[in-house]
């Protein structure tokens, strides 16, 4: 049945416009490869139109033949040898699925070597060895391209690459993980936080070690990405400093909310005084700020440039059909030859500018939130406030219930104490936060975060 359907593709552009077909390999046919088979064989005639050449999926890679997969793919396309690919000079493009990053690596190094232009959704693989593998594809004079690496769905690297061509990004915002940001939803609407993981690999929005998302790794990736093409910055994504969600606790939740804000892990990259400011954390974002709308598996990125001003972009950052639909717009831009284009002119991976300095985390600016667990005694806030007074740091607010009988413990009565502080040095923050802790009185579970307003 799927052959008929291919071959009524063929016939209707045959009629029409005699066209030629560019042979496509997938290799990783799993949550997004799936999705890439599925357009590529359900909606041929779209792909053709907008190609200019019929995307004919020739081979499809897999480690386990007898594993279901979430597409009907033709008789004869699954393998499990790569050199199916690697040795059929007819394949042009190869759209590289698989995760991870030393099989990725190697896989895409003799993809490039046998002759193939690369599409990628694989952001770890562009985070770690983009140098290289951008390189040896300039070196070979192939193509990478890698829009569905970053934010799913929504085209932000063609956007920064391409259409904010003509500025300087001087901020960029990004909730760029859609499994965190979906758990982080589902817990305000009371689930649990393991229910919420689990329920995120279900759907295909986790990566295969759901801990790169919940830890902050994965969109520390996608920062490093982003920020090299906005401000061509060389930049090593294990040095930007990074919290993830799997620290947060419900009772956070809460006070944000009462404090008119919601909880996102932000990723940011803005240009400062002390320079690049790059870091990845639960933040509290000011309720009514568009990122302080962005729900479930949806990510945002506000991006200011110096030209354009401010722009919003959102849409479903994880998923089979939203990273599909960005690794299928880039197949087309490959046999188009767009992505060649790009590819020779920007450089990307290749080129930095080595003016552009990484701002020293202690000098970051910001308002921070504080949670401690105080003991419900005199004199304890008078300590509190008198160290954040030591380093500088104004208090905003402060809340303190009244405590419940769950609070009294054998050894007292402890209570949350929560501070909101104005604008404060990151580290005048954490030595405020070390001093604190090491009161008699206050309990260890501090917890510190950035605030957005
Ligand atoms: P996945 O569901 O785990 O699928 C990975 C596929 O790669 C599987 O089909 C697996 O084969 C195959 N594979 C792994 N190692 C292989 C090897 N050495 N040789 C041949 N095939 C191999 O992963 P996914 O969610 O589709 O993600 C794929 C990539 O896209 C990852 O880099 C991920 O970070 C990225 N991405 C994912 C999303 C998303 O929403 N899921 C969004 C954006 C980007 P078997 O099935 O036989 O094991
Ligand atoms: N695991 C990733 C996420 C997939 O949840 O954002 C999209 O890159």
């Amino acid at each position: 049945m799927v052959d008929s359907t291919r071959k009524v593709y063929l016939f209707l552009w045959d009629c029409n416009s005699p066209m030629d077909k560019t042979k496509v390999a997938i290799v990783g046919v799993g949550t997004v490869g799936a999705g890439v088979a599925r357009i590529l064989l359900d909606h041929g005639d779209r792909t053709a139109k907008n190609a200019g050449t019929t995307l004919w999926l020739e081979t499809a890679v897999v480690r386990d033949l007898a594993k279901p997969r979430d597409c009907d793919l033709p008789d004869g396309v699954l393998t499990d040898d790569i050199q199916d690919v690697i040795n059929n000079d007819e394949i042009k493009v190869v759209v590289q699925l698989i995760g991870g990053v030393e099989a990725a690596r190697t896989i895409m190094l003799e993809l490039l070597e046998s002759g193939k232009d690369i599409v990628t959704a694989n952001k770890a693989l562009i985070a770690e060895h983009g140098p290289e593998l951008f390189a040896k594809a300039r070196e070979l004079g192939r193509s990478i391209a890698f829009d569905a690496a970053v934010a799913g769905g929504i085209p932000i690297i063609t956007n920064l690459t391409q259409c904010l061509a003509a500025n300087q990004v001087t901020s960029l915002r990004g909730i760029l993980n859609g499994t965190s940001n979906f758990i982080v939803s589902q817990m305000e609407q009371g689930a649990d936080y393991d229910g919420a993981v689990a329920e995120a690999q279900r759907l295909g929005y986790a990566e295969a070690d759901p801990a790169m998302d919940v830890d902050g790794t994965d969109a520390a990736q996608k920062l490093a990405i982003l920020a090299h093409i906005a401000y061509g910055a060389e930049i090593d994504w294990k040095k930007i400093p990074k919290t993830g969600i799997d620290t947060l606790d419900t009772v956070d939740l809460k006070y944000a909310e009462e404090l008119g804000y919601k909880i996102k892990l932000l990723a940011v990259a803005q240009m400062s005084d002390d320079g690049l400011e790059l870091h990845v954390s639960p933040t509290l974002v000011k309720a009514g700020l568009p990122l302080a709308e962005v729900r479930s598996a949806y990510n945002a990125i506000s991006v200011e440039g110096d030209q354009v001003g401010r722009l919003f972009y959102h849409g479903l950052g994880a998923g089979q059909k939203p990273t599909a639909s960005a690794v299928v717009a880039d197949l087309i831009d490959t046999a188009v030859g767009r992505t060649a284009l790009t590819f020779r002119t920007l450089k990307l991976f290749t080129e930095h500018n080595p003016s552009v300095q990484i701002c020293p985390s202690e000098k970051i600016v910001g308002r921070y939130y504080f949670r401690f667990v105080v003991a419900d005694e005199p004199g304890v806030l008078a300590d509190i406030t008198r160290i954040f007074g030591t380093h500088n740091i104004s208090i905003a607010s402060v809340i303190q219930h009244e405590p419940d009988e769950n609070e009294t413990q054998a050894e007292g009565v402890y209570v949350p104490l929560v501070i909101m502080t104005h604008t404060a040095c990151e580290g005048e923050a954490e030595s405020a936060l070390t001093e604190i802790n090491d009161l008699p009185n206050v309990r260890p579970g501090s917890r510190k975060m950035r605030v957005l307003n």
